[in-house]
This record gives C-alpha cells, structure tokens and sequence, in this order.
C-alpha cells in the first residue's frame, strides 16, 4: 500500500484505517519554500504599491533606479514562487480532500483558486513580448485582481488556520470525553482515528 492509502489490512484482515498527514515532511519543506517567498513578494510589493500609490497623489513620477532594482526582484520572485505553488496545492489537496473537516477542505480550496488568480494575473501583467495585455480596461481589471488577490489570500489563510484550529480544538475535547467515558462506543474513536493526532 502507498503512503496516500490509508486503508490497509490489520493483523486480523480487518481494514485498518492509517493516518496520512495533510502535510507531510516534504510538502513542509516545500511549503516553507512558498512561506519564504511569499513573504519577500509581500515586503517588495509593499514598497511598489507605496510609490505607485505617492505617484498616483503627488502627481510626480518617483519611479527612481532602486524602483526598477525592486520591480525586477518582484518578477524573478513573482516567477519563482509559480512552480512551489502549483506543486504544492495538488499534492496537498490529494491528502487533505477526504477530511472530514468538509469546511477546511473548502477554505482550502478557496485559498488555493485565489492563489491562482494571483499567479495568473501576474503572468498576464508581465508584458513578455510575446503576450502583451494593451487593453486599458482588462489590464486595470487584471491590475486590481493582482492587487486585491493578496489581500485576499491573507484573509482565507486566518479562516483556513481558524477552521483547522477549531475542528482540532473539538477533537481533542472529545478525546478527553472518549477519556471520561462520556461517548458512545465507536463513533468519535473512529472518527479520530481518520483525522490523526
Ligand atoms: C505573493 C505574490 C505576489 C504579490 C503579493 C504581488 C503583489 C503585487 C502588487 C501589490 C503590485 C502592484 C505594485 C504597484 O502598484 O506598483 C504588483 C504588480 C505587479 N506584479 Fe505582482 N505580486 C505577486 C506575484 C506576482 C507574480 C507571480 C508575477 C508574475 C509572474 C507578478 C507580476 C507583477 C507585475 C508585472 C506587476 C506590475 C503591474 C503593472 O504595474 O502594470 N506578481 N504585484
């Protein structure tokens, strides 16, 4: 058997459901990959949108050489952050989709299509010679996607980190009713047993 079945024969030929982390030791490293990333993407597009947002006010172009410097690091990290992302998400979904926390697994993959509009909408604004976004109208549209996707995928972080929180908080009070005896024999065990520690 795989490790991404967790079904297999017990000593006595019985299924034996076995735990499969969500995010096992390789998608962790991979996942700190997107962490680290990120991060930089978010410092770097902090001071972009600062001086975008002061032209924008004052009027003036403050678009100075350290600008240009910022904006080439803002696509080669925007670029490296593409593949961890892509790789990750599919992986972690083939884990984490038969939880039984359905609202996670939801907030999962909210957090995961907003993560795409990020992604593609950045590709789409890099004017790559091949492929140049002119329209005026789709380019601000796609802009303002780039530029509230961030924000968004903050928000479905906490509700995803919330949910997990929530469901792991209820299972370990019903360990500790299982403990004091206070459940039906079989039911949250079980259900225990397929969520893991
Ligand atoms: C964590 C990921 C990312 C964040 C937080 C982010 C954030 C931002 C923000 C806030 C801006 C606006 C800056 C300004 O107004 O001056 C911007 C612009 C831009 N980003 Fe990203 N970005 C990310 C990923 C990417 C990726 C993956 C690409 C391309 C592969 C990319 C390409 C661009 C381009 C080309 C612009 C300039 C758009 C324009 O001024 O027309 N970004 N980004």
């Amino acid at each position: 058997m795989g490790l991404q079945d967790p079904v297999e024969a017990g000593a006595a030929g019985r299924p034996r459901i076995r735990y499969v982390p969500a995010v096992g030791p390789r998608l962790r490293k991979l996942l700190l990959v997107v962490f680290v990333l990120f991060a930089l993407l978010a410092v770097d597009s902090v001071y972009l949108g600062t001086i975008t947002w002061f032209e924008w006010w004052s009027g003036n172009t403050l678009q100075d050489y350290f600008y240009q410097v910022v904006f080439l690091l803002h696509l080669v990290l925007g670029f490296l952050i593409i593949a961890p992302v892509i790789v990750f998400g599919p992986l972690h979904f083939r884990n984490a989709w038969k939880r039984p926390n359905r609202r996670a697994v939801g907030a999962g993959i909210a957090l995961f299509s907003t993560a795409l509009v990020l992604l593609l909408s950045g590709i789409a604004l890099t004017r790559l010679g091949l492929f140049d976004l002119k329209d005026p109208a789709l380019r601000s549209g796609t802009y303002w996607a780039h530029v509230i996707s961030p924000l968004a995928l903050a928000v479905r972080s906490t509700v995803l980190l919330a949910v997990a929180r929530a469901h792991r908080h209820r299972q370990f009070h019903s360990r500790q009713d299982a403990d004091d005896g206070f459940l039906l024999p079989g039911m949250p065990q079980r259900h225990l047993r397929e969520v893991g520690p």
